[in-house]
Formats: structure tokens, sequence, C-alpha cells
């Protein structure tokens, strides 16, 4: 069992990962990136062709792939069946495909044991998602919930893609952000909403570096 976990939550271009990334470097803890684990499986699932809404078909699927998650270079390098697929991952199309997989209760359950048994491994850990101060680390030590503007986030989202070399279309990338809040809230099943002893940090005008710092100032001053 860790000693320390911190849980962030929050909606898509929050900064979730690279505040989990940075605040982890910061305090030599390692983190898990909840999205890829999601993304993973969506990957997986669509290379096998199989129909996204046949839940039967995907838990087989969870059940017999072998997905390693790895940290390396700060970053969570993922295999399946030891075939890297941390750039694909990324991919618009399983950015689209990712609910199916997000909105089925059986196949989250499945990922959420991968996430504690992946958090077992280490000491320390920092640990982003929607459901991981809720569902899946509720006697976490430190729990946080970013939030942002939905312009501020569509910003954000585009500058990733574009760094990627991706076209973006900020009408079209600011529904589909809009889309995807209104799944991730409305589920039954690990919906995004703040744990009741989260804090919440509305990052809309905050830099990556004052998102961490105010992290680190309630964490500091509590241990
Ligand atoms: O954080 P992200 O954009 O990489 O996440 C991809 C999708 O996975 C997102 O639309 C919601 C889902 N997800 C989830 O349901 N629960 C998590 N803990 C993490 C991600």
């Amino acid at each position: 069992m860790p000693k320390l976990i911190i849980t962030i939550d929050g909606p898509a271009g929050s900064g979730k990962s690279t505040t989990a990334r940075l605040l982890a470097e910061k305090i030599g803890a390692a983190f898990l990136d909840t999205g890829a684990m999601y993304r993973a499986v969506t990957v997986a699932a669509m290379r096998s062709q199989l129909d996204l809404g046949n839940v039967e078909t995907v838990e087989k699927l969870i059940d017999s792939a072998d997905f390693k998650f790895e940290i390396t270079n700060n970053q969570m390098a993922v295999k399946i069946n030891n075939k890297d697929i941390t750039e694909q991952i990324r991919d618009p199309k399983v950015t689209e495909n990712v609910r199916f997989i997000a909105s089925q209760p059986s196949l989250r359950s499945r990922l959420v044991k991968m996430q504690q048994n992946f958090a077992q491994k280490y000491q320390k850990i920092v640990t982003e998602g929607r459901d991981q101060g809720t569902v899946v680390f509720p006697d976490a030590d430190y729990k946080f919930f970013l939030t942002a503007d939905s312009a501020r986030r569509t910003k954000r989202r585009a500058e990733e893609l574009t760094e990627k070399g991706l076209k973006v279309d900020l009408t079209k990338l600011r529904k589909e952000i809009e889309i995807r809040d209104a799944a991730d809230k409305n589920r039954n099943t690990g919906p995004l909403v703040p744990a009741k002893d989260a804090v919440i940090i509305d990052n809309t005008n905050l830099t990556l570096e004052q998102t961490v710092n105010e992290i680190l100032k309630i964490i500091n001053k509590n241990s």
C-alpha cells in the first residue's frame, strides 16, 4: 500500500496530467494517468474491430490482453501485448470513442482494479482522472479537483493538438469538449464530480507552476 496518495480529478483540459506530472516530479512520487488506461482499452478494441457497444466482447478483451503501463521519461508509456501504443492513444478518433468504454460499469470496475494494482507498486503516487478521489482511492491523503472555464480548456487542448501538427477547428473542439464533459458528469458509475473532501482549484487564470504551488502549499501545511 502506498504511504502517500494524492488524487487529482477534473474535466478535459483542466491541466490534470501536466499538473500531476510536475507535482509528482517535485515530491519524488510516481504518477498515474488513468485516462491513458481508458484510451488503451479503446485502442485495443478498435484494433480488434470490436463493436465498442458490445460490453461482453470488450470485457473478454480486457481480461485476455496484456496491458502494460510504465513511467518512462516522466510520461506514461502504454503497451498492449508488448506493442507500444503511447502515441496512438491520443488520436482524436480514440478520444471520440473512449466514452463507449468509460460509460460501462463492468468495464470501469476492471479499470479501477488496474489503477489500484498500479498504485500498489509505489510508495508515493499522484493519480489523475475523473473518479480517483471518489471511487478509486476514497481514502487518499490529499484530494484535488481542478477546473477551468470551457474556453480556456479548449485553448489548452488546441495548443496540445497544434504542437502535434494536427489541424484544429476551435468551435468543433469546444463542442467536443462540452459533449465529453456532459458524458463524464452524467454517467451513473464513476461520474466526474469532486469528492466531498476534495480541494477545488479553478485554474482558469493560473499557470501550471501556480497550480502546482497551490497544491504544494496545502500539502506542506498539513505534513
Ligand atoms: O483524461 P483523458 O482525456 O485522457 O481521458 C480520456 C477519457 O477517459 C475521458 O473522456 C473520460 C475517461 N476517463 C474516465 O472516465 N475516468 C477516468 N478516471 C479517466 C478517464
